[in-house]
């Protein structure tokens, strides 16, 4: 069975001191909430083993690694060449070095503030798991997209885009490499929550062009992979919400931005 994964995005939050001190509540409050379970897997009502990524800004990075337990630590972004003459950018092997094991691509607030461009996406996504990185790949649609019921369309050429021939290749191997997140740019940050039932159709989807994407390149023509593959809700999870968008088919975890910042609303939200 895939394990449901709740991944928090801190996007440009918590200074390595915040981290240290995050890190620090949130083992208390799980060691208080689960005192027999291992630190970095717990059991929601729905019983699934549930596991904990966050996502921290690089420079709190090494704070993260510290401080992390058991939960797993993953660059918001990296450059898909580890070292060179590349101004400001991360390096995914530098960052392996620290103990961080995922990367996430292609957030939308990647794609729109900072241009990054399908081509960009790709080879950021080749980088990671050719270093043997987990890669977490964002997909969604616009508000427009989504009204001019372009949604399916948007998030299929996505993947089609994010994942190369080579990607797929490595993929294929190891399943165990790739998580999507399926985040629709109108309800990031805005409160506004995908329902259930629009939510789950996505996830559906998803699942069926990655079976049929690496079903294209495995010699019977056909594979089980995708279904390893964890697919993740983002966009105003709260703990309020998680529940019910926990309960949905094709719904594996979340990928959550506002509410990952207060340890007890993340703690909740992997307890729903
Ligand atoms: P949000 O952000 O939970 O604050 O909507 C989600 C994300 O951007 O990953």
């Amino acid at each position: 069975m895939r394990p449901f994964i709740c991944a928090a995005n801190w996007k440009l939050h918590k200074s390595p001191r915040e981290t240290r001190e995050f890190f620090q509540n949130f083992q208390t409050l799980n060691q208080e909430h689960k005192p027999s379970l291992d630190q970095s897997q717990s059991r929601s009502s729905l019983g699934r083993v549930r596991q904990a990524i966050f996502f921290v800004p690089a420079i709190s990075l090494e704070a993260a690694c510290e401080n992390r337990g058991d939960y797993e630590i993953g660059l918001q972004n990296a450059y898909f060449e580890m070292s060179g003459a590349f101004t400001g950018e991360n390096s995914i092997s530098a960052a392996k070095e620290l103990g961080v094991t995922w990367l996430l691509v292609g957030h939308s607030e990647r794609r729109t503030l900072f241009r990054e461009s399908g081509d960009i996406l790709t080879r950021k996504v080749e980088a990671g798991l050719r270093s043997g990185m987990k890669v977490m790949l964002c997909v969604g649609e616009t508000l427009t997209e989504r009204e001019s019921q372009k949604t399916m369309s948007v998030v299929e050429k996505q993947i089609v885009e994010g994942l190369s021939q080579e990607s797929l290749k490595l993929i294929l191997q190891k399943p165990q490499l790739l998580a999507l997140a399926y985040e629709p740019v109108w309800a990031i940050g805005t409160g506004k929550v995908a329902t259930p039932e629009q939510a789950s159709e996505v996830h559906l989807f998803l699942r069926e062009i990655l079976s049929g994407r690496l079903g294209q390149i495995s010699k019977e023509g056909t594979s089980l992979a995708a279904t390893e593959i964890p697919i993740l809700y983002g966009g105003s999870v709260k703990p309020e919400n998680a529940k019910l968008l926990g309960g949905m088919p094709g719904i594996d975890g979340f990928l959550v931005g506002g509410a990952s910042l207060v340890a007890d609303q993340f703690q909740a939200i992997i307890d729903a």
